[in-house]
């Protein structure tokens, strides 16, 4: 599908992997509307990212906060893409003396899963009122995880919330093949984002040597040409792709395990 004179709706498009394929998109003719939850980075993002780009603030699992960005997104034109990119993330043990909450669990549940699908339900309805351009109406990109699969202790939360965005992504794309609107779900090992600011060196050594090839973290560029590819490309649909240098996370031991990894295996 073509993007130049189409609106896409970026989801967590005020920083990391939201940011760059908010700007990829730009660069490939689209306007862009991003959401994040901070007003201040969303309006900084919005403003380096220049015309044609809006930012809308709000939770990413509120039905009005979605309905406000997709309203903003028809007044610029017609809205085309959706890129879910708002996500948390959460490590914390089910067990022991800090173990996490019902609450905690819901909270990420809520963010990664309940918004995901919030966005897709809500803008999908938008896209399917689209008149059809080729053979594309429109295109869902949703991002999980590795951990969807690979996920470590203290995970449950996180990879739960993961796998069950993987998941949707071939019921959704068999659904919405009625309406021509393809869905492609994106599952990122690790990426150099904010995600990661707070994990100590010593602790990003360990994780990047498990990366067979190439042994370092992705960057958010990497992210988003693959979602450029994934829009352009109309023989993707209803798959779940890993973008993670051939990454396959083993359990670690508890000793390993008690490091200061709270991102560490996202
Ligand atoms: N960075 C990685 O290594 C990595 C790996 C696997 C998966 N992911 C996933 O990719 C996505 C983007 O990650 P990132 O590294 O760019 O993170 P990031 O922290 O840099 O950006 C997250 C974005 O999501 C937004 N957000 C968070 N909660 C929200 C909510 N409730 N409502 C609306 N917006 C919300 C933030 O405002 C921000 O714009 C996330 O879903 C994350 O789980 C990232």
């Amino acid at each position: 599908m073509r993007l130049t004179d189409t609106v896409a709706l970026v989801t967590g498009g005020t920083a990391g992997l939201g940011l760059a394929t908010a700007r990829l998109l730009l660069n490939s003719g689209a306007k862009v509307v991003i959401t994040g939850r901070t007003e201040a980075t969303g309006k900084a993002a919005a403003e380096e990212l220049g015309p044609g780009a809006a930012f809308v603030a709000g939770d990413v699992a509120d039905e009005e906060d979605i309905e406000r960005a997709l309203n903003v997104a028809a007044e610029l034109g017609s809205l085309r893409t959706v890129v879910c990119c708002a996500g948390v993330p959460h490590t914390k043990r089910m067990s022991g003396s800090r173990a996490m909450s019902l609450a905690d669990f819901c909270a990420v549940i809520q963010t990664n899963l309940i918004g995901t699908f919030n966005t897709v339900r809500l803008a999908a309805a938008r896209i399917i009122d689209q008149p059809l351009v080729e053979e594309d109406r429109g295109v869902i990109v949703t991002t999980s995880s590795i951990a969807a699969w690979d996920g470590q202790s203290g995970q449950a939360a996180y990879a739960s919330s993961k796998a069950a965005v993987a998941g949707m992504t071939l019921p959704l794309a068999r659904e919405l093949a009625e309406y021509q609107i393809r869905v492609v779900n994106v599952a990122p090992g690790l990426f150099d984002t904010e995600l990661f600011a707070a994990v100590p060196e010593r602790v990003r050594h360990l994780l990047v040597e498990r990366i067979p090839h190439p042994p370092r973290m992705g960057v958010a560029d990497e992210f988003a040409s693959f979602v450029g590819h994934v829009i352009g490309n109309g023989m993707l649909n209803g798959e779940s792709i890993r973008l993670d240098g051939a990454l396959r996370m083993q359990h670690v031991t508890r000793d390993r395990a008690s490091a200061p990894t709270r991102q560490g295996s996202d």
